[in-house]
């Protein structure tokens, strides 16, 4: 029992509701830029969860993504929260989405939880408590090397520079002989899937803290490395994540790093 989790899980309950009563229905799909969507979903969602988090908390920030724009890190006491992750999946009815809560503690995550309503799947991780999946503890793969591993990534709404790294990036892990490579329009999820296993890494050049707070603490707790492209370890206030299995995460780094 941690109050933290409690309230994040109750939070994520109800917005979930609110997700699953609007899914595979007629939706106004907004672009807040291009290729950048936003349903009802993703807005009454995130109210849901901050509302919920306030009668518990009241006197906790928000970092949210859609109408709570808190300064990165600066509360003492600061929630991050992507109310729907995987927001085109959503609006074209691809069943794989989520909600990330992460709890910072000035700056650094103390609890992370990252709920898939579709699968009922609830990854949680709390500062120095291990990994879990539905309250059973995860580890990452096992995966030996690179021309073993299945590798997960993402790409940012520009069709620009970002877009060309992904893509060359992506031609040099294949050239590595790796398995296969995965975009599945959720980076919690991708990094979830890290922390217990099923991928072996993912790296996305161009984040939001909302997108991977939660997952870090995640991947980190389940015995991973989480870096940014530079190498740096990764924080509130990195813009992209390259996160892998401890085994292979010198080897994945080499062909993901990208400095400007
Ligand atoms: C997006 C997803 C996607 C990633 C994008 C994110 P959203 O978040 O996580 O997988 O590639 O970079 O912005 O817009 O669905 O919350
Ligand atoms: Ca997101
Ligand atoms: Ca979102």
């Amino acid at each position: 029992m941690n109050p933290l989790l409690d309230c994040a899980k109750a939070a994520a309950h109800e917005a979930a509701t609110v997700i699953l009563s609007y899914y595979n229905t007629e939706l106004d799909i907004m672009e807040k830029s291009s290729n950048n969507l936003v349903t009802r979903a993703d807005l009454e969602s995130e109210e849901r969860i901050v509302s919920s988090i306030k009668k518990m908390f009241p006197g906790h920030s928000f970092l949210a993504e859609e109408n709570h724009p808190a300064k990165r890190g600066t509360s003492e006491h600061l929630w991050i929260i992507d109310p729907l992750d995987g927001t085109t999946n959503f609006a074209h009815g691809i069943p794989h989405f989520c909600i990330s809560i992460a709890y910072a503690h000035h700056g650094k995550i103390k609890m992370g939880l990252v709920y898939d309503p579709l699968r009922k799947e609830w990854f949680s991780a709390i500062a120095g408590e291990g990994a879990f999946l539905n309250d059973i503890k995860i580890g990452v793969s096992q995966c030996g090397a690179l021309n073993q591993s299945v590798i997960a990534t993402g790409f940012y709404y520009d069709r620009g520079a970002l877009m060309e790294k992904t893509m060359d990036t992506i031609h040099a892990l294949l050239k590595q002989n790796i398995r296969d490579i995965r975009r599945t329009g959720s980076a919690a999820l991708d990094m979830c899937w890290v922390a217990c296993g099923r991928f072996d890494g993912y790296f996305e050049y161009r984040l939001f803290p909302w997108d991977f707070s939660a997952a870090m603490l995640i991947v980190s707790e389940a015995g991973g490395v989480c870096v940014d492209k530079t190498g740096r370890p990764l924080g509130v206030h990195s813009e992209n994540v390259v996160a892998s299995n401890a085994t292979i995460s010198k080897d994945f780094f080499k062909i993901v790093e990208w400095r400007d």
